[in-house]
């Protein structure tokens, strides 16, 4: 990044320069349960100590650890000798406390009347249920269990259940293909598999059963497949391989002995998308990793004992698991579960369900904010959003443009946003405010946790000015970090550690630091677009788009150009009330060269009724790519809506001048 000077660079460079400054306010402040910088300034001076100060006070451990960091880089170990149990940290400790009756989760099922208060002791029991069912199935410590469901409370019950017994769980996003399931299943060597008959979505059943048979077929170290009842539509049905989870849990006794599980034992797979086909298995452990999602869960957002929790991502990504199970159910917090779609039956569900629930801190992604934009603010305007006192965001950079609608139109402008900049293997947040401290910038995630020590460096490894972009790594190790790949060490120490000393992890994202220290997240390195030997960050080509008055939503993309190496293509969702008229295409490229430079011009704007985004949310940037290059369109079977490609497909034949 370093090495690209010239004007129209600065220019970009300067564009996420947002001025506006957010303090905490003093009522906030106030309350907070992190109230200065002493917890800085504590884990500066010795984070190892820091860590093992925090493992002491957030886990109760079988045996506590004398142990702590053991660093031979590229490989840790945290708390070597600790022993524990996940389950009785998230259940047990909490009802001998006497929360028993406490709300562990308000479900809330898609179609509306459909809902379930989850209490810890139900869900203590249910765990039980499941954990002696899977044993009965003959999976023992250390054999891996995929789970393929919807945002069912069954489906954190069982990942509790793997816990209890040890099993490492594999969740496989409902939203997969059955061949995307396969591929995971049989890369993790899983024994047994948990379903549900079919999911809820858009109104629609989603045939879960179905692709977890097709996916099945094809898996040899597949032995069983348990199904949860979900909407009770019959599904194909195969007696050797197939149990009812209800059938299985009915009888079983709801205790079951917990195991003994080192902490360095591995709690979970979790597959991420790399720079290859193959998925990536990121591997998490027992003790680590729970200390850092209950920690980061607690201080970031601030939870309390009254605190009625929203994250409103999917168990199936690295968000559910750290920011919906794991940190939530360790800090005993009640948090609302929600089935469906967020437009279902329209765009205030969400509102909505915060209303009814109280819902006082509210965790979600820009992609999700920006579609709220683009519906209006009459949505949440229905509803009474008072209770909320906190907001966050995750997944990818804020717009400050979505971030001020967010504070305004959802927080009632008495809210702090918190952005939180974490990965699939850092396994907790690592950038982000602490909202009782930290003074908020629209569209930073603003600065490392405490005991993280984040820079930027050049190409050959030297930090870079404040101020200029680079490559965001991390120097030093913490305890909820991935081990390895599983089976795959090689990628892992290749992928994350090779490109500097191996003690530095490269995390893949470009960013810059301000003269405040503030962090910047510019993107994926591989979401740079190189034109004419400038590099440009999509996402400041995308945060320019969506400060013009017409713009919802915009995705830029390089095509190849064989003069200027690449070209821009932007992808555009308008507001209602603005026509896709070639005149406005015209307009938004010449606003993006007046905003940035000439070097900025899209060659191309296209509009769309939808971006090519996967059920997660996550715009799908190959296929944009594809469309723009006019080439065969890979893969859709992960997209949300594999319709909206097509569309954007012909139009932009269309327009670049290609005929078929
Ligand atoms: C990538 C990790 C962490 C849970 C969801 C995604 C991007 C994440 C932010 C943020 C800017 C962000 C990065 C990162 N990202 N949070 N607050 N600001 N970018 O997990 O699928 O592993 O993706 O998401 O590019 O590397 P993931």
């Amino acid at each position: 990044m370093a090495d690209t000077a010239g004007h129209a660079h600065d220019v970009i460079e300067g564009l996420l320069d947002e001025q506006r400054v957010f303090p905490p306010s003093d009522e906030f402040r106030a309350g907070a349960i992190i109230r200065d910088d002493s917890v800085y300034r504590e884990a500066e001076s010795d984070f190892e100590g820091f860590w093992a100060r925090l493992a002491e006070e957030f886990i109760d451990w079988y045996e506590q650890p004398t142990e702590c960091l053991k660093w031979t880089a590229p490989h840790c170990t945290w708390f070597e000798d600790g022993v524990l149990n996940v389950s009785v940290n998230c259940l047990d400790r909490h009802i001998d406390a006497g929360h028993g009756e406490r709300v562990a989760f308000h479900w809330e099922g898609e179609p509306a009347d459909d809902t379930r208060d989850v209490t810890y002791d139900e869900l203590l029991a249910e765990t039980c249920r499941i954990a002696n069912g899977l044993k009965s199935l003959g999976v023992r410590r250390g054999d891996r269990v995929g789970l393929y469901m919807g945002m069912v409370p069954e489906l954190p019950a069982a990942m509790l259940a793997c816990a209890r017994i040890g099993a490492p769980h594999v969740v496989i996003f409902g939203g997969f293909s059955a061949e995307s399931l396969a591929d995971r299943l049989d890369s993790a060597g899983a024994k047994v598999l948990i379903t549900q008959d079919e999911g809820w979505r858009k109104r629609l059943k989603i045939p879960l059963k179905e692709n977890a048979d097709a996916a099945a077929d094809r898996v040899p170290s597949v032995e069983r497949v348990v199904v949860l009842r979900r909407t009770g539509d019959p599904v194909p049905w195969n007696d050797d391989r197939d149990v009812w989870l209800d059938e299985l849990a009915a009888d079983q006794p709801d205790t079951c002995e917990p195991e003994r599980m080192g902490a360095e034992d591995t709690l979970f797979l979790l597959h991420t998308s790399g720079t290859t086909a193959k998925p990536k298995g990121v591997q998490h452990t027992t003790g680590g990793y729970l200390l850092q999602a209950a920690v980061t869960h607690k201080w970031v957002f601030d939870i309390h004992d009254d605190t009625v929790w929203w994250c409103a991502a999917d168990i199936g990504w690295v968000t559910g698991h750290s920011y919906i199970v794991y940190g939530p159910l360790a800090n005993g917090t009640t948090s609302v579960l929600y089935e469906g779609d967020p437009a279902c039956p329209d765009w205030d569900r969400h509102w909505e369900v915060i209303e009814k629930y109280r819902v006082t801190a509210y965790y979600t992604a820009p992609t999700l904010i920006r579609s709220f934009v683009k519906a209006g603010p009459e949505y949440p305007a229905k509803h009474d959003l008072s209770s909320l006192r906190l907001l966050g965001t995750v997944g990818e950079p804020i717009n400050p443009e979505a971030w001020l609608w967010y504070w305004r139109y959802i927080g009632g402008e008495r809210c702090p946003i918190v952005d939180t900049w974490w990965q699939t293997e850092t396994g907790g947040i690592l950038i982000t405010p602490l909202p009782g401290v930290t003074e908020l910038k629209p569209g930073s995630a603003t600065v490392p946790f405490p005991g993280i020590q984040a820079d930027i460096l050049d190409e050959a490894g030297e930090p870079v000015v404040r101020g200029s972009g680079g490559f965001l790594v991390v120097k030093n190790p913490w305890p909820g970090m991935f081990r390895t790949l599983w089976q795959d060490d090689e990628r892992y120490v290749e992928a994350y550690f090779s490109k500097y000393e191996p003690s530095i992890y490269v995390v893949g994202d470009a960013a810059k630091q301000d003269d405040d220290g503030y962090f910047w997240i510019m993107g994926r390195i591989d979401d740079v677009i190189n034109v004419a030997g400038h590099r440009l960050s999509t996402t400041e080509i995308e945060s320019t788009l969506v400060e013009h008055p017409a713009v919802a939503e915009a995705a830029a993309t390089g095509a190849a150009d064989p003069v200027r190496g690449q070209s821009i293509v932007c992808f555009v969702l308008l507001k209602s009330g603005h026509d896709q008229t070639p005149e406005l295409a015209e307009d938004l490229r010449h606003f993006v060269a007046d905003k940035i430079g000439k070097i900025a011009r899209p060659a191309a704007v296209l509009f769309g009724d939808d971006l090519p985004k996967t059920r997660s949310g996550k715009i799908m940037r190959r296929l944009l790519k594809d469309i723009a290059e006019g080439h065969e369109l890979g893969d859709t079977t992960t997209l949300r809506d594999a319709e909206v490609v097509v569309d954007l497909k012909q139009k932009a034949d269309l327009v670049m001048g290609r005929s078929n």
